[in-house]
Formats: structure tokens, sequence, C-alpha cells
């Protein structure tokens, strides 16, 4: 914006027209000084350093000049100079200053720093002004922007799938009710369950735990398409890595089987990563600094290492023989769990593993059988400190191999019979992955709990903000 009146702090640390008039507008991080001047540390969440005003307490209002304290909004104008202080190029010497609203240092919750993340999740409304979030939230946007440059840029189109759903892709089972009905007096059939044929939809509806259902419509028109949305699951996992609602990147690509799909996958994350490391390195530096000492060498292992790729008999084999006591014990037909995960890439392979070839028992119904009657070409991307990132898959794409699957696991085909029609008519062989995007930034911030790398989370028993 450059027509407007102030700068943003991030401009003016980069600026040296030293001389110049320029304004600032943002929230007091700390005021310093002495009786004869003041040194007030501006923040306007453009950037994560904050800049120096100099004001000299005789030019201001004593009452101004009092108001002034940790966490007030103000407005400043001034001359640029270049800062005699170490660590900042310039500062401003104060000229004119404003106050839009005082913050009491008696009841501001954020007077002193170095909260914990605990507290700082029970005031989520301002947390977003601390360093630790603000760095947080420029990553997560500029994540986002990279996803859709990396799409748009690779002939993907961002397909809008519904967040309100009548279908259980997943056939996890863990999902939010959507409902118009008087839940204490709901209309009953003759059997005594609730009608909803009465209800706002004609039908039962639930949100949606992914968009790919949808997207595979997309994909088996347009070729390559993504979705980028929420996403809700009411399983009741209380862990550092789950939300009851959180966002899924879904590209799907028609004609792409699952080798080409995990060929994208990897492109895709070390993009990303790439991205992250040349447009947020002051905010990578900071989290580094403050909480995770290898944070960007790990970035940067993952854009320098091909990832391995082996299927899930082989590491279910790995797992087994590993001599090691896991809380949850190994053979094959389990779901791996993270800490089976985290040991195949930090312990054993020392990489991100992409595992194929899962058990179908434990796959969706979508998945692409193999000859062998027992698996399916299911992908999970794995990375350290996360465990699972991504999971894929090759899709069936034969009617009747699809059709037999879905009686085997009694999905009512009047909820799914649009999805087996693009089987019917023109089908092809395709493949898609969702990339879990708290996962992501939970990566690539290297903050410890999901909790802190979304800005209103939800989890179990908690929806306050
Ligand atoms: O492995 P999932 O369940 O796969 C799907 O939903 C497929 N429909 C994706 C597809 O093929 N289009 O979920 C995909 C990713 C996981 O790998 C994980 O990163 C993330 O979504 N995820 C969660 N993230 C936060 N909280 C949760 N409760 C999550 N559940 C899954
Ligand atoms: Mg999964």
């Amino acid at each position: 914006m450059e027509h407007t009146q102030w700068s943003k702090v991030k401009d003016l640390l980069h600026s040296r027209e030293f001389g110049k008039e320029v304004s600032v507008r943002g929230w007091v991080r700390t005021k310093r000084g002495n009786k004869q001047v003041a040194f007030i540390a501006v923040n306007d969440g453009s950037i994560i350093h904050n800049i120096q005003v100099v004001a000299e307490t005789g030019n201001f209002d004593e009452n101004l000049m009092k108001s002034i304290t940790t966490g007030a909004s103000i407005g400043v104008t001034g001359i640029l100079v270049e800062s005699p202080a170490s660590g900042q190029p310039v500062e401003i010497q104060a000229r004119q200053m404003e106050l839009y609203g005082p913050a009491d240092p008696e009841t501001y919750p954020l007077q002193k720093k170095g909260h914990s993340m605990e507290f700082l999740r029970e005031i989520a409304h301002l947390r977003p002004r601390t360093n630790t979030f603000g760095a947080v939230l420029r990553i997560r946007h500029a994540m986002a922007f990279a996803i859709h440059k990396y799409f748009n840029d690779h002939g993907f189109y961002y397909l809008h799938t519904p967040i309100i759903t009548g279908s259980d892709a997943e056939g996890a089972g863990a999902m939010f009710r959507v409902s118009t009905l008087e839940m204490s007096n709901p209309p009953l059939k003759e059997d005594g369950k609730i009608d909803y044929s009465q209800d706002f939809f004609g039908k039962e509806t639930k949100l949606t735990v992914s968009g790919q259902l949808e997207a595979e419509l997309g994909a088996l028109s347009l070729s390559r398409v993504y979705t980028f949305g929420p996403t809700f699951r009411a399983e009741n996992s209380n862990t550092p890595r789950h939300l009851a609602e959180f966002w899924m990147i879904e590209p799907e690509m028609a004609f792409f089987d699952i080798n080409d799909n995990m060929d994208l996958a990897e492109e895709f994350l070390k993009f990303l990563m790439s991205y992250a490391l040349e447009n947020c390195y002051d905010d990578l530096e900071f989290l580094q600094k403050m909480y995770d000492h290898e944070l960007i060498e790990r970035l940067k292992f993952v854009i320098d290492n091909d990832f391995v790729r082996t299927n899930y008999t082989e590491a279910v084999d790995i797992l087994v023989k590993s001599g090691q006591t896991f809380e949850f014990p190994v053979s094959w037909g389990i779901d791996l769990q993270a800490e089976h995960e985290k040991w195949l890439v930090e312990k054993y392979y020392k990489k991100p593993v992409i595992l194929t070839d899962y058990p179908k028992e434990i796959k969706a119904f979508y998945m692409k059988q193999n000859p062998d009657g027992k698996t399916v070409r299911a992908m999970d991307v794995l990375f350290p400190k996360i465990g699972e990132v991504i999971g894929g898959s090759q899709r069936e794409e034969v009617l009747e191999i699809l059709q037999k699957r879905v009686q085997e696991l009694r999905i009512p085909e009047k909820d799914v019979w649009w999805y087996l029609d693009t089987r019917r008519f023109g089908t092809v062989p395709h493949s898609g992955f969702g990339l879990g995007f708290e996962r992501l930034i939970l990566f690539v911030t290297g903050m410890a709990n999901i909790r802190d790398v979304i800005p209103f989370p939800r989890t179990p028993k908690n929806a306050e903000f």
C-alpha cells in the first residue's frame, strides 16, 4: 500500500533514506529510557523486528508519555536516522506522536516476556502480538501462498469442494453432525430413529473430513486440481499433532500412478521448504534461536535428500527386528503410530520416507488394490519430528473392484453412486494425496504443538476464541 500515509516497519528497517520524514503505526513492545528521553520499540506485525522510536520527553504531553506503555497502540511521525545503537540499522526521531488506545500495565496480559505456550493458548485473542506467534502466522501465510503458487505454476486448478457433506470419505466415522433439527425433540421415524428427511438438507449431513471424493470429480474433467480448505475430525485425540478442525491441501491428478504421485509429493514439499528459506528467513532464525536449534538445518536436510521409498511390509519387518520397545507393539496389519514412523525416519533411514502398499484393512475404500489381494497402493510421507505429513494413494479406477469393496465395507451405494459413476463413464487411472497444513507448519516452524500453529485451535473441550 504505497498510498497510505504511514509505512510498514518492515520497509522502514530496510530503508536507508536518512533525513526523510516518515510515519509508522503499531503496538508498543517496550519503553525504556529516563526523564529526558524515551526509547519506544514499535511493532506492526510486518516483520519480527521492532523499530526504535526516540522521543525527547520534553517535546510531548506528559499524559501522552505516561500512556505509552507496553501493548498501547500509537502513531509516530518523525525523521528516519541511522541508529547509533548496535543491532538495528535505523530509528525514528519522533516529532509527533498520537495514542490510539492505551493498555493498562496492571492488567495487560503480555506486559512481561517469556510466557509459557500453555498460558498463551488461554489468551489466543492476544497471542498474535507476541514475537513467536507473529513469526508463526507470517510463515503460515507464506506457506499458503506458496502452495497456491506451486499448483498454479504446474497447471492445477483450485477446486472449492463442499464443507457440508453427506458422505464419509475416509470411513473413519468421526464426523461432526450438521443439522437444524431441534436437538431436544427431533422428529422420529416409526422405528424410533431420527427422521433426517425433515432436516435442512432432507438427509443426514456432516462436516467433511476430506475434499478428496469431490476433488476426484474435478480431476476426471480438468486433469489436475487441488483443494485447500478446512476439514473436520471428531476423534477424541488429544495429541500434539491432532486438531478437530484443520486445513488440508489435496491435489488430485488424472493419469498419475502411484510413482507419479510420489514424485509430485516430494517435489512439492521440497519447493515449500525452499520457499520458506527464501522468504521467511528472519522468522525462521528467530524460531530457531528460541525453540529449535536444528530448525534451518532440518529444512535444508529435506531439500537436499532423496526421500527413501519403501513399502509397509518392509518397514514392519525392520521395526520388528529393531529390538526397540515401542508403546504399541508392531506386527503386520497394525496401523503405524507416530513413534514407529519417527523411529524409521530419525533413527533408521535418517531421511524422509515414503511408505507404500499398506494392508487394505487399515486404509480407505477408494485405494487401488494390488494383485496380492492384501495390500493397496497407499502412500504415506513420513517426516522427522512429525511422522505422517502426507497420506495419499492411487485410486481404484475399475468399477467392479471398487463396487465390491464398497459392498464389503457396507457403504450404502446410495451415498456414493455419483462417485461410482466416474468409474462407469470414462474412467482413468488417477492419484492424489492430502497434506495436513498444520503438520506442515509444525515442521517448518519447529513448534512442538499443533495448537500453536493455527490462530484459533479447535480441540476437544476447546472452542473459546
Ligand atoms: O491421511 P488422511 O486421513 O488422508 C485423507 O484424508 C485423504 N482423503 C487425503 C487424500 O488422499 N486426498 O489425512 C491427510 C493428512 C495427514 O497425513 C495429516 O497430515 C493430516 O491430513 N491430518 C491431520 N492434521 C491435523 N489434525 C488431524 N486430526 C489430522 N488428521 C489428518
Ligand atoms: Mg493418513
